[in-house]
């Protein structure tokens, strides 16, 4: 019998057409003008610490880390987070951010920020940054823009612009 338990691993550029399907599924066309898009442009993601999630061979959620600068200091971008609709209130989407959080903190990373909701990323460890303390790339819901520290005050002190962490 096939094996349908839930699996999460590391994302590899063979998996992007599955993933920018559940993308275009969940954003619409309308992703592209996203001012987070603009961060991500042109820069790879940092396979390590993006997964997949898959149950038996169906890739069914997926969240992206991407290399920034958050003033002059180095972050981590995480989203898009999706998760197929029919596999949706399972804990997937959880599971998906604590692993990224769990490798980017192993591999030694300090701060992650991302856009998204303090009512479903809260309970993970995110908090809203401070109006004024960042200016993103576009317009972007300053109540949306929230950060996770994976090392004690490394938030502190960090202003300016969000940056591409272009090579
Ligand atoms: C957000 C998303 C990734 C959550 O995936 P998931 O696997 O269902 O997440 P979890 O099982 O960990 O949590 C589900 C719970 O979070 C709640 N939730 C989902 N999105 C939420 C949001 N934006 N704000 C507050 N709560 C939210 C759900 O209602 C659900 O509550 P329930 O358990 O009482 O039913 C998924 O709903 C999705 O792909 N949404 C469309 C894309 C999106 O909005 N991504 C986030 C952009 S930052």
């Amino acid at each position: 019998m096939a094996d349908l338990s839930l699996t999460l691993s590391p994302q590899t550029p063979a998996d992007f057409a599955a993933i920018e399907k559940l993308d275009e599924r969940a954003f619409g066309p309308g992703r592209f003008a996203r001012s987070a898009y603009r961060l991500r442009e042109g820069v790879e993601p940092d396979y390590s610490l993006s997964f997949v999630a898959r149950v038996g061979t169906l890739l069914v959620g997926a969240n992206r880390v991407t290399p920034i600068f958050c003033g002059e200091r180095p972050a981590l971008l995480f989203g898009p987070l999706t998760v197929d609709p029919p596999f949706r209130s399972g804990g997937i989407g959880e599971e998906l951010v604590m692993k990224s959080l769990d490798a980017a903190r192993a591999a030694g990373h300090r701060l992650v920020l991302l856009v998204g909701d303090m009512s479903y990323y809260g309970k993970m460890g995110f908090l809203p940054v401070p109006p004024d303390r960042l200016v993103f790339a576009g317009p972007v819901d300053p109540e949306r823009l929230l950060y996770c520290e994976l090392a004690e005050g490394a938030f502190e002190g960090v202003k300016g612009k969000l940056r591409r962490a272009l090579r």
